[in-house]
């Protein structure tokens, strides 16, 4: 019996580096997937790649900032299946051009939090009712390690969204911790993406960055997927409304250079 077994899940940003590795290590354990992008062809890959591998999936076109659309992709998930337990809210933004505050972009910030901040919470306006039908289950809710720790060099609009997401992670916890569905935020710090190969280009940069975490290298896209496996599952019991920093050690490190 894999971990997820007989578990439906309703998985944003699912045509993604994140999202696919997700998607697949929770197809393994037994979930049946809905696959959620705006990219229509890449949730189609991530649910064909399950598909292929044996697994239950299918792939929703939808973009989450829609409400009507959100709603319309939550009711086909629970039509084809009959029923929701989890949520993995893991669709998300990080434009390269959101730097510091002094060069703030107000639509670009808007943009942005109507992505990861409010379509994040028309996931879960629309799924909780069905996973209180359920009888309870799991919300992730994907955030950063940049919701609790600053950076030099900053991304201040994406920070503010993603600290946005763990105060809202705290109050879903407390709301339905009655109706047995807990809630918690994922917060990874740099995974070896094309975003983070982005940021750190450049070698001497991308050395610095690597001298600062205490365990020698970035994250890897199944790093993730393993936390995110274990809060969407049964072994995580007992906890809830918590963000869950996976940084390879960077946010308790005070300084690395001596
Ligand atoms: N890569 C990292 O280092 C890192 C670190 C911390 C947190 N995160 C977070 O993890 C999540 C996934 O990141 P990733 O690196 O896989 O990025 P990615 O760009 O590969 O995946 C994000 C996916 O979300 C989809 N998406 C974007 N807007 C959408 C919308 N409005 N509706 C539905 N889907 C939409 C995109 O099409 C894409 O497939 C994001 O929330 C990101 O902020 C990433």
């Amino acid at each position: 019996m894999g971990r997820l077994a007989e578990k439906v899940v309703f998985l944003t940003g699912g045509g993604g580096v994140l999202g696919r590795a997700s998607a697949g290590l929770f197809a393994r354990e037994g979930a049946r997937v809905a696959v959620v992008d705006t990219l229509k062809d890449k949730a189609e890959e991530t649910a064909q790649g399950i598909i292929a591998s044996g697994g239950d999936a299918i792939a929703l076109c939808t973009d989450v900032t829609d409400e009507a659309a959100v709603r319309a992709a939550v009711e086909a998930t629970v039509q084809h299946w009959g029923h929701l337990d989890t949520i993995f809210n893991n669709a998300g933004v990080m434009p390269h051009q959101d730097e510091s505050v002094l060069t703030l972009d107000v639509e670009l910030m808007a943009r942005i939090y109507a992505i990861n901040v409010t379509g994040t919470a028309l996931c879960c306006k629309y799924a909780i009712p069905h996973i209180k039908r359920t009888g309870g289950g799991a919300i992730v809710n994907m955030s950063s390690f940049l919701a609790v720790v600053g950076c030099i060099k900053p991304q201040d609009a994406y920070g503010a969204s993603k600290g946005a997401i763990v105060a809202l992670t705290h109050s879903l916890a407390v709301q339905f911790g009655r109706d047995g569905i807990r809630v918690n935020a994922l917060c990874p710090g740099p995974i070896e993406t094309e975003h983070v190969r982005h940021f750190f280009a450049d070698e001497a940069a991308r050395k610095l960055r690597l001298d600062h975490i205490p365990l020698g290298r970035f994250g890897r896209p199944e790093d993730v997927a393993e936390l995110a496996l274990f809060l969407a599952s049964d072994a995580a019991g007992w906890l809830t409304g918590q963000a869950i920093v996976l940084d390879g050690g960077v946010s308790c490190n005070y300084f690395s250079v001596l």
